[in-house]
C-alpha cells in the first residue's frame, strides 16, 4: 500500500511479541514502519511498557492485553492478534478507546483439512496402532481390517471454511462426500448435502466434525448419535472439544461399534505445554490423539502473519476496519478522486465516537457552518461506538479535525493525507 499517512511512516512503531512469524516483520518493514520484536510472551509489566510506546501491537494467545495496559497506551492505534482467538484482549475496552483489534480466523483452514484427510486414511489403515507396535519391536504384517479410502463415504458435519476444503480433498482421494450444515451451502464437486444429521450418520464410513462450539453443537455426538453410525465406521473431531461426548465415544469404541476415532480437541485441554493430559480415550485401539494442532503448521503461521498484517496496514494507512472483531467494519477505497485529467487526494478524517443520539447531526452542522468541501462520507455504528470517515478538501481538514475533537462524544480523531 503506498498511501501516505499524516504521521510519518518511519515513526510508526510496531511491537511484535511471542515470536510472530518473520513474514510480519518483512511486511511492516516494507511499509517503512519501525519494528521491534520479542521472542517469548512478556510478563504483564513488560507488555505494559512495550504497549505504552507502540502504535501497532502484535500478540498471539499468551499475552493478556488488559484494560490497564490499554489505558496506559495512549499512542496505540490498533492491535493484531496473530492467532484465532481474541479472548486475551480486553476488546470491549479497546473499542471504547477507538482501538480496532484484528485476528485471522481462517488462515489455518487448509492445515486442518489436510490433517483430517491424513486421519481418515490413518484410521482406515490402523496406522496409529501399527506404528506403536513397530516401536515396541512387534512385526504384525496383515491386511485384516485395513481399507482404502477410495470409494468410501465421508460425512462432513459443518460445511464452512474447513468442511468444504475437506470435501474437495476427500473427492480428490476418490471418496464420496455427504455433508450436513444448518445453513444452505453450495455443494462443491460431486458432494451431496443431506437433510439431517441422522441421515449423514447412517450413510457414512467416516464422520468428520467441522462445526463451531455453540449451544446447539454441545454434545452433538453422544450415545444415540454414535449408535446411529454404521458399524465399523470412524469418527474424526478436529472442531471443538464440546461437540463430542468422549465417555460415550470410549464406550462405542470398546464395544467395537465404532472402529476408530481421531481427536485433536477435547472437553478439558491442558492449559500449558507439559501439563498432564487425561482422557477416557487413552489406550483404546485405533484412536489417534493429537494436542490441538490441527491448525498448527508453519504455513498457517505465515498465512496468519500475512492476513493480520494486511488488515493492520490497511487500518494504519487507509483507515479500513474490515475484519475487525470489536469495532464497526468499514471498507474504504484509497483516498483518490479523479477529476478529468486531474488526480486529487483529499485528506481523510477518521472519527471514532460514542454512539449516542445527536452526534452525527452535531458533526454535520459543524461541517456545514464551515462550508467545508466533503467528497465522501462513510459511517458504520455498533451499539456503543460509531466510526465516521470523511474525505475532505485538504484546506479544510485541520479545522474540521479540531472542531470534531471538541465534540464531547469524540473518542478519537486521526487524519490521513
Ligand atoms: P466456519 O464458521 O467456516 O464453518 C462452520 C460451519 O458449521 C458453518 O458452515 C456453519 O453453518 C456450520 N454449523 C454451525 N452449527 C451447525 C450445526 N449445529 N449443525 C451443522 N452445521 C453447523 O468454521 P471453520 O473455520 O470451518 O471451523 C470449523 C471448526 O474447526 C470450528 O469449531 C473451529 O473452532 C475449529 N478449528 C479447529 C482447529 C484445530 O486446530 N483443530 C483450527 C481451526 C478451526
Amino acid at each position: 500500500m503506498s498511501s501516505k499517512t499524516s504521521f510519518p511512516k518511519a515513526k510508526i512503531n510496531v511491537v511484535l511479541v511471542e515470536s510472530i512469524h518473520p513474514r510480519a516483520v518483512e511486511l511492516f518493514k516494507a511499509e517503512g514502519f519501525q519494528v521491534q520484536t520479542m521472542a517469548g510472551a512478556p510478563d504483564a509489566r513488560k507488555l505494559a511498557s512495550l504497549a505504552a510506546d507502540a502504535h501497532v501491537l502484535g500478540i498471539r494467545s499468551k499475552s493478556d492485553v488488559t484494560r490497564e495496559i490499554l489505558d496506559a497506551a495512549p499512542k496505540l492505534l490498533t492491535i493484531g492478534a496473530f492467532c484465532i482467538g481474541t479472548n486475551q484482549i480486553a476488546t470491549d475496552h479497546a473499542r471504547k478507546k477507538g482501538v480496532p483489534v484484528f485476528n485471522s480466523p481462517f488462515s489455518n483452514t487448509r492445515s486442518v483439512a489436510e490433517l483430517t484427510i491424513a486421519e481418515a486414511i490413518g484410521l482406515h489403515r490402523g496406522l496409529g496402532d501399527k506404528t506403536m507396535q513397530m516401536h515396541r519391536g512387534e512385526w504384525d504384517k496383515s491386511a485384516a481390517g485395513s481399507h482404502e479410502v477410495r470409494g468410501r463415504t465421508i460425512g462432513i458435519v459443518g460445511y464452512g471454511h474447513i468442511g468444504s476444503q475437506v470435501s474437495v480433498l476427500a473427492e480428490a482421494m476418490g471418496m464420496r462426500v455427504l455433508f450436513f450444515d444448518i445453513v444452505p451451502k453450495m455443494a462443491l464437486g460431486n458432494a451431496r448435502s443431506v437433510r439431517g444429521l441422522k441421515e449423514l450418520l447412517e450413510a457414512s464410513d467416516v464422520v468428520s466434525l467441522h462445526v463451531p462450539a455453540t449451544r446447539q453443537t454441545e454434545g452433538m455426538i453422544g450415545k444415540a448419535e454414535l449408535a446411529r453410525m454404521k458399524k465399523g465406521s470412524y469418527l474424526i473431531n478436529n472442531a471443538r472439544g464440546s461437540v463430542v461426548d468422549v465417555d460415550a465415544l470410549a464406550a462405542a469404541l470398546k464395544s467395537g461399534h465404532v472402529a476408530g476415532a481421531a481427536l485433536d480437541v477435547f472437553p478439558d485441554e491442558p492449559a500449558a505445554k507439559g501439563d498432564r493430559f487425561t482422557s477416557p480415550l487413552q489406550g483404546l485401539a485405533n484412536v489417534l490423539l493429537t494436542p490441538h494442532v490441527g491448525g498448527s503448521t508453519e504455513e498457517a503461521q505465515e498465512a496468519i502473519a500475512e492476513d493480520v498484517c494486511d488488515k493492520l496496514i490497511k487500518f494504519v494507512n487507509v483507515g479500513s476496519t474490515g475484519g475487525a472483531v470489536n469495532v464497526p467494519e468499514v471498507e474504504l477505497p484509497e483516498q483518490i478522486i479523479r477529476d478529468g485529467t486531474r488526480t486529487v487526494r483529499p485528506h481523510r478524517i477518521l472519527h471514532f465516537h460514542k454512539n449516542v443520539p445527536g452526534v452525527l447531526s452535531k458533526m454535520h452542522s459543524l461541517i456545514a457552518q464551515m462550508n467545508a468541501n466533503i467528497s465522501a462520507e462513510y459511517l458504520r455504528t455498533s451499539d456503543d461506538v460509531g466510526y465516521v470517515v470523511l474525505d475532505v478538501d485538504p484546506s479544510d481538514a485541520e479545522a474540521i479535525r479540531r472542531k470534531l475533537a471538541d465534540i464531547p462524544e469524540t473518542i478519537r480523531v486521526r487524519v490521513l493525507w
